[in-house]
């Protein structure tokens, strides 16, 4: 997309960390954004915010989870401003843990937020999109869509499936509409509330004792909380990351790994499942 002003985009999980810095970067370029999130109070201050900033959002509670959610995000887009030029599919959650321990609600739930959140958005948002005459998709996956790090296998699963859906949504719109751009972002560690990420889980695994990321919670000799805190802090800042996206929905570039040494680590994995090597354990710092 050369540019974003007067364009109307969508952000899931826009009320926080990378979405948030996102959006802000669109809506400084002229987007009109709906702005949709399942935690209401940030939500509802980051409307407020935008607003007093100058931009023209809208905001809409939804859990990216439910397809019928989805839908109403795309309506208020329609409705509101008459057209869909822009979706990034972005909200997230995790969960840390021996993958035998975790319960399967604790699967359903990042799951049902990682991946089929993305799965509705694409479903949802992608028509509306060529029927606005072209623009661009953003899918939010991670390093973990392209390594296996242990204790993050519900995480990883998801977003090597998102991974895989966008490269395949990319090569389907170059042959069917190639108006419409797909960008998939794999950061590294961020800046961001996305390991307190049981403050929105709203099932009842939420109070099940296996939720191993909780404070103190160790796998494998590692205090996954504390350890995944540590590496955040010193994590990127989702605004180097939102104009990384950026840039890449400006040049059409499909892949953005946020944190260039880590490239290294896809190359290499690739190379141990063609020859049959065990996995590479890695616990990937910031560089
Ligand atoms: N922070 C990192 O280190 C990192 C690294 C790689 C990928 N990511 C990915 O970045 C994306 C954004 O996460 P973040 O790091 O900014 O975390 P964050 O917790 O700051 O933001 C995530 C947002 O998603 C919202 N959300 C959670 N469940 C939702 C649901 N069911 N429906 C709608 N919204 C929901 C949250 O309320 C929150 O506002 C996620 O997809 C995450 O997996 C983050």
């Amino acid at each position: 997309m050369d540019s974003f002003d007067g364009k109307v985009g969508v952000v899931t999980g826009a009320a926080s960390g990378i979405g948030r810095a996102l959006a802000a970067g669109l809506a400084a370029e002229g987007m009109r954004l709906v702005l949709a999130d399942v935690e209401a109070s940030a939500l509802d201050a980051a409307v407020e915010q935008f607003r007093s900033a100058g931009h023209t959002v809208e905001g809409v509670v939804a859990d990216v989870s439910d397809r019928a959610q989805v839908e109403a995000v795309a309506a208020v887009a329609i409705d509101r401003f008459g057209a869909l030029h822009f979706a990034a599919n972005n909200a997230g959650v995790a969960i840390g843990g021996p993958a035998w321990e975790l319960t399967e609600a604790d699967w359903q739930w990042v799951l049902g937020v990682d991946l089929w959140g993305v799965i509705h958005g694409v479903s949802v948002f992608t028509p509306l999109i060529i029927e606005a005459g072209g623009g661009h998709i953003v899918n939010t996956a991670s390093m973990a869509g392209l390594t296996s790090t242990p204790f993050m296998a519900p995480y990883n699963v998801a977003k090597h499936g998102v991974v895989t859906l966008s490269e395949t949504l990319a090569l389907e719109l170059a042959m069917l509409a190639p108006t419409v751009g797909v960008t998939v972002v794999c950061p590294g560690w961020v800046k961001t509330g996305i390991n307190r990420s049981e403050r929105n889980r709203r099932d009842d695994g939420a109070a099940a004792d296996a939720e191993p990321a909780a404070d103190g919670a160790v796998a494998g000799g590692i205090d996954l909380r504390s350890t995944i805190d540590g590496l955040i802090a010193t994590g990127l800042d989702p605004d180097d990351v939102a104009a990384q996206v950026i840039d890449a929905v400006h040049t059409r570039r499909f892949s953005v790994l946020t944190h260039a040494g880590w490239s290294s680590l896809v190359t290499r994995r690739a190379e141990r499942l063609v020859s049959g090597d065990q996995p590479e354990l890695v616990l990937p710092a910031n560089d």
